[in-house]
């Protein structure tokens, strides 16, 4: 069933454009977003959402951590992120104005059934992300949009990731258009620029080669640091979950903006940094404030990995290596942003001589709380 591959996650990891281009297929007319799934709770309903609650576990918070920035910027609803076990211990304040978006490969997860089911009990409106038919999570929902992934073997979540963001995309596009925060133009730009990323995806694979390289002298290494600003925090924290889970070591996502507040204390020669450099075509200027950072970490003696948009030559001279992925604009990195992230840990994993796909102590579907 590998056909060819060494390993389930590196097919998975291949099928990255096709998960995101399944999932949005036939669910874009004239150029819009058209979500039935959502819709049919009626626009009454979705115009009076107030607060979008995301809960999840592991791979699938950090995807609901990136749906949040533009799920906010698009439909203007105030978006939180919480781990699904943290949820219904501490008695959420939830209303029927709540959205309690539930994001889940498996669907089966247990945490986020018991946190899904609470919030339901307590009259909140529930939406189910997720990538299998049928599954438990889905059935206790009011409404489910899945992922079409396709099944996901390796422990490790990879294709299903950057699907989870497509998904929560096509609902902050949604609500957005029918709350009437976005204009017809707005959301086609958008849509458009979304139905672009497999295509960038296809390019960003192109990197595996490199990475088995960088993966190869770096088998030694005992830390790994990596920093995101924006929507790239969340990914530095998925690439740092994949080092823990795949090569057993450690590993740790900090926001960029973080640094000065303690974690640059960790730096000292020779700690391997990946940053995520947002493009410099970013209007907000974050490009120039992440550039700092890697100048900062660098005067310490940190060895620098970028991940930088094509012709982004301010990182080149402080940078020991350029990982480059394809322009897009600032909400569409992240699942360009995550490939060389997905292929670091498992080449770091395979070079150390460890089985990629069912990594120690790990469950693929966490069923127990
Ligand atoms: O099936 P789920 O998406 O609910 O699983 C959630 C997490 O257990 C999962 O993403 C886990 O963090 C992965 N092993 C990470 O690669």
């Amino acid at each position: 069933e590998k056909g060819g591959w060494s390993s389930f996650m590196a097919k998975e990891i291949s099928e990255e454009p096709e998960a995101v281009a399944k999932t949005i297929l036939g669910r874009v007319h004239d150029g819009l977003v058209d979500l039935p799934e959502v819709t049919a709770l009626g626009a009454e309903v979705l115009r009076g959402i107030d607060r979008v609650l995301i809960i999840a576990c592991g791979t699938a918070a950090y995807a609901g951590m990136v749906g949040k920035y533009a799920i906010e910027q698009w439909a203007r609803i105030p978006v939180d992120v919480e781990l699904a076990h943290e949820f219904r211990y501490r008695e959420p304040v939830l209303s029927p104005n709540t959205l309690v978006v539930s994001i889940s490969q498996s669907g089966e997860t247990m945490d986020t059934l018991m946190a899904v089911k609470y919030a339901r009990e307590r009259g909140a409106r529930t939406l189910s992300i997720c990538n299998t038919q049928g599954a438990t999570i889905p059935r206790e929902s009011d409404a489910v949009v899945y992922t079409h992934a396709g099944p996901e073997v390796a422990v490790a979540s990879t294709k299903a990731f950057v699907a989870q963001i497509a998904a929560t995309y096509l609902l902050g596009l949604q609500l957005g258009q029918v709350r009437g925060t976005l204009s017809d133009d707005e959301a086609r730009g958008l849509v458009a620029e979304l139905q672009e990323v497999p295509e960038k995806l296809r390019t960003a694979l192109g990197v595996g080669e490199r990475i088995k390289d960088l993966a190869h002298w770096m088998a030694n290494t005992r830390s790994v640091l990596f920093l995101g600003r924006h929507v790239g925090y969340p990914v530095a924290l998925e690439g740092a979950l994949k080092l823990k889970e795949l090569a057993y070591i450690h590993a740790e996502g900090f926001a960029a903006g973080e640094l000065k507040h303690g974690p640059i204390a960790l730096i000292e020669p020779g700690q391997v940094v990946f940053v995520l450099v947002p493009s410099p075509r970013d209007p907000r200027s974050l490009h120039s404030k992440v550039v700092s950072n890697i100048q900062e970490i660098r005067a310490r003696g940190a060895r620098v990995i970028a991940i930088a948009e094509q012709g982004d030559a301010a990182v080149l001279p402080y940078a020991d290596e350029v990982i480059r992925i394809p322009l897009a604009s600032p909400f569409f990195e992240p699942m360009l942003a995550v490939v060389p992230l997905h292929y670091f840990g498992m080449e770091l994993a395979a070079a150390k001589g460890l089985d990629v796909d069912q990594p120690r102590n790990l469950a693929k579907s966490v069923t127990v709380e």
